[in-house]
């Protein structure tokens, strides 16, 4: 397993839309192991490989309590989506310490297979619902802060460039 460097926003290829995986080989099996690894390793509640610059539909969440509990959603389809929304403060380790409210469904119904190939069904409320419809947000090219106001979304962006150009200066 290795950790993979994630981009950070305003980087243009977090808006690249991510091509659905063909086949659930030993190659994306180590996706899947990295991508597990760097969410753990940053501290994150969910990854998606748009993040490390892989744009194939893959995504790793872990919104259990214990962070105990990984699980893997590829080429994820939502086939229920509940009327009632909610809103939810997020984050992501793309545009590191911002959180922000956003409004999504309440309730999701997901289709994905799992790290082993096999189709299952997620129902999810709560934390992992806004987790994967934040998460299948990534595959298509769009990061949460683009439901925010452009004033905000604005500020964001050079917040981040220069948090950016700090580190890198060291
Ligand atoms: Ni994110």
């Amino acid at each position: 397993m290795a950790q993979l460097p994630i981009l950070r926003y305003p980087d243009p290829r977090l808006h690249t839309v991510a091509r659905p995986v063909a086949d659930v080989n030993e190659r994306i099996r180590q996706l899947v192991d990295d991508l597990i690894e760097t969410m753990y390793a940053n501290e994150g509640v969910g990854l998606a490989a748009t993040q490390v610059d892989v744009h194939e539909r893959v995504i790793v969440m872990d919104t259990s309590e214990a962070h105990d509990q990984p699980l893997v959603l590829i080429n994820p389809e939502i086939i229920e989506r509940s009327a009632e929304l909610a809103l939810g403060e997020e984050g992501c380790l793309s545009v590191p310490t911002i959180y922000d409210k956003v409004e999504r469904h309440a309730r999701v119904t997901v289709r994905a297979l799992g790290r082993d190939g096999q189709p299952f069904e997620l129902q999810a409320e709560g934390l992992t619902s806004v987790c994967v419809q934040h998460e299948m947000d990534h595959l298509l090219g769009k990061v949460f802060v683009e439901y925010l106001s452009n004033l905000k979304r604005d500020r964001i962006r050079t917040k981040m460039i220069k948090k950016t150009r700090d580190e890198q200066r060291g």
